[in-house]
């Protein structure tokens, strides 16, 4: 079967997030992908003739090179012209541009769970058709709705927490998860939904506080029949099984010299991302935030290298900074991070950069791999 996942404007994150995951096919699994469809065999109005009784309604997205609004219109103004002539009953969902936004494709039904609300995706000659799309509004949710939140901290998009985790690979349902700058505990809660045990340490105690109360909110929300609100769909029985048991553990503790006392399966966090800068640093701010960021960062990865096994993943987002030339500066500490005994999977890459539009910290995502 071939897929495409319609990607966003970070198309790298989703394509590594892709490939880790073995091209998983749940949706609410993958935090990076916006759509994911199948390749057709059929040509879609073979296929759209074979639907039960009923109203259909479709959906046309236009990938192609030179796509454009009209051009995704008269596709499906071309396919309701010959259903009804047919006799079926047909409504298609305005197009605003070429593509139909997630939010259009979720709110009109068309996310492939009813086989006569369908959204085709045409990209040059070939024909996809839409099997998930992302629930943006369950991901808001669990954001928005967390008990304790701060926004000194950052906020790290429920989103990005599943692809740091996804990027970690394949990992056994209830493998326990590590995020030692846990801050209000994103990466943990999306675990937990995923399937996995939850262990944080932070340097601060509010912050372990804030990460309890929020774990303790969403695993009440995931044993509950409203789980589906809060995009927890993926849970299956093992997991509830988990969930009946206390599935995370948080405690106080520095990155750079805490000894974890369970056995780590995999790590994924968000490091200190230094000052939360609304300009571009000067050169000298700049030099002061990688040198304290650094210095985090591989304290971090040294204390830890001593406590993993050979192969646990690795995946830890940290600061790059915005340049009056538009780039990113990233931390130069690639050449550190391979003497301390692990491989760096994404190294020959671009690396991996999650930012909205001029935003000043970016964060830069590091895969690796105790060796
Ligand atoms: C960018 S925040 C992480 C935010 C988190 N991902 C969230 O969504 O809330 C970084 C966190 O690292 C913590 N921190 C900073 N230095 C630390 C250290 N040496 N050891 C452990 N935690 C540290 C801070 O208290 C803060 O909560």
């Amino acid at each position: 079967m071939k897929y495409l996942a319609v990607l966003g404007r970070q198309p790298e994150i989703s394509i590594a997030e892709l490939e880790a995951t073995n091209f998983c096919t749940d949706i609410n699994c993958l935090g990076g992908t916006l759509k994911l469809a199948e390749k057709m065999e059929q040509k879609p109005l073979e296929y759209l003739q074979t639907l039960s009784e009923g109203k259909i309604t479709i959906g046309v997205s236009d990938y192609s090179k030179n796509a454009t609004r009209k051009s995704a219109t008269s596709e499906a103004l071309k396919l309701k012209k010959i259903l009804v002539r047919h006799g079926r009953s047909v409504r298609v969902v305005e197009n605003k541009e070429a593509a139909l936004s997630t939010a259009t494709s979720l709110h009109n039904g068309l996310s492939g769970k009813n086989e006569r609300k369908i959204e085709l995706i045409k990209v040059d000659d070939e024909w996809y058709r839409v099997i998930g799309v992302q629930d943006i509004d369950a991901y808001a949710k669990r954001d928005q709705a967390r008990p304790a939140r701060d926004a000194k901290v950052g906020m790290l998009p429920p989103k990005l927490a599943q692809v740091l985790i996804n990027l970690c690979g394949q990992l056994k349902k209830g493998s326990v998860v590590l995020d030692p700058f846990c801050g209000t505990g994103v990466v943990l809660q999306e675990a937990i939904l995923l399937g996995y045990r939850a262990y944080g340490t932070d340097i601060s105690e509010r912050m372990v506080e804030y990460s309890k109360r929020n774990l303790e909110w969403i695993v009440s929300r995931a044993r509950d029949a409203r789980a589906r609100r809060y995009g927890a769909r993926c849970v299956s029985s093992p997991l509830v099984a988990m969930l009946s048991k206390q599935p995370f553990k948080i405690s106080v503790g520095d990155a750079t010299s805490f000894k974890w006392e369970q056995s780590i399966d995999a790590v994924a966090c968000e490091g200190y991302l230094g000052k939360p800068f609304s300009r571009i640093p000067s050169e000298i701010e700049l030099k002061e935030q990688k040198q304290e960021c650094g210095d985090i960062v591989l304290g971090f990865l040294k204390n830890l290298a001593k406590q993993i096994k050979k192969d646990t993943p690795v995946v830890i987002a940290v600061p790059a900074w915005l340049r009056p030339d538009g780039g990113y500066e990233r931390l130069e500490i690639v050449d550190e991070i391979e003497n301390m005994g692990y491989n760096v999977n994404n190294k020959t890459r671009e690396g991996l950069i999650y930012h909205r539009d001029n935003q000043v910290v970016a964060r830069d995502i590091l895969i690796l791999r105790k060796k």
